[in-house]
């Protein structure tokens, strides 16, 4: 596997791939990888001549410093990682390498930004949208890969992608679980033991939101079963629980048969965030 710390050598590399012998797949990340991302590389494996991944923990994304701070760090065991899955380049550039320190480009996604993780995390999206910009127009991938569990964050990288006429291919990746549901996340790795068992309320709520859902019980009657649950009962500090389109996020308050719905949740286990989704039917 080759590995670039600096732009400059990067820059050189993807200089002598000739485009039109490899097709290549990006899988951009912020390292602390686990299966989740793992399945993103091994997608892209098997689509295209070439994969390559980055790691850069991307501050302009974070709206809370201490989050930035305490985000887990691991880049020896992420390269074994990838060595492990046979993954051909890892770009990871330093902060300086992405940022310029008079940086004026934001972005904003309207709507999108406006709901669920846009609501709690000011700034967030348009940290998001710059940094996978800038990776975008430094790889020129063919196709890049997202995992579906930020459905938030997917839905806003393939208008990105639309808007800004990027001629990549944006692939979704369905969600890893550990074997008791909980998604797989790098934050994860911030819970302590006791809390990590009980994480899976999480997804548990998910579960049960679906079933009520699927027995005709309305939009309006499960939001505030879930709101009450957690309010009553749970370790978790809810942010949100919403009944979303997943093509476009928008709220439901009716289901129709053919509809494709997912079901979103957010909330803190004492300090860590974590977030879920899954889709109705
Ligand atoms: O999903 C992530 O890990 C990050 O948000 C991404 C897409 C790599 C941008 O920093």
């Amino acid at each position: 596997m080759d590995i670039f710390t600096n732009i400059q050598g990067f820059k050189h590399y993807l200089g002598t791939l000739k485009p039109q012998e490899k097709s290549v797949g990006f899988v951009p990340t912020m390292g602390a990888l686990h299966e989740g991302h793992l399945e993103l590389i091994k997608t892209s494996k098997q689509q295209n001549d070439l994969t390559i991944c980055s790691i850069f923990v991307n501050p302009t994304q974070f709206n809370n410093p201490e989050d930035l701070n305490k985000y887990p760090r691991d880049t020896a065991s992420d390269i074994a990682k990838l060595q492990d899955v046979l993954c051909d380049v890892v770009f990871i550039p330093t902060v300086e390498d992405m940022y310029d320190e008079h940086r004026i480009v934001n972005f904003h996604f309207g709507y999108l930004e406006e709901i669920m993780e846009g609501r709690f995390r000011p700034g967030h999206f348009s940290g998001v949208g710059l940094i996978v910009t800038k990776l975008f127009n430094l790889v020129k991938p063919n196709r890049a890969y997202f995992g579906t569990k930020d459905l938030q964050q997917l839905t806003i990288i393939k208008k990105l992608a639309k808007d800004l006429l990027f001629d990549i291919e944006i692939i979704p990746v369905e969600t890893i679980r550990e074997s008791d549901g909980l998604a797989m996340s790098s934050r994860n790795k911030l819970l302590s033991r006791e809390e990590r068992k009980q994480a899976v309320v999480l997804y548990n709520s998910l579960i049960l939101a679906r079933e009520k859902l699927n027995n005709q019980e309305s939009v309006i009657s499960v939001k505030k079963y879930i709101s009450d649950y957690f309010e009553s009962n749970s370790v978790i500090d809810l942010e949100y629980f919403e009944v979303v389109y997943t093509e476009n996020l928008q709220n439901v308050s009716k289901i129709q048969k053919s509809d494709r719905v997912s079901l979103c949740i957010a909330g803190y286990l004492g300090k860590v965030r974590l977030i879920d989704n899954i889709s109705l039917f």
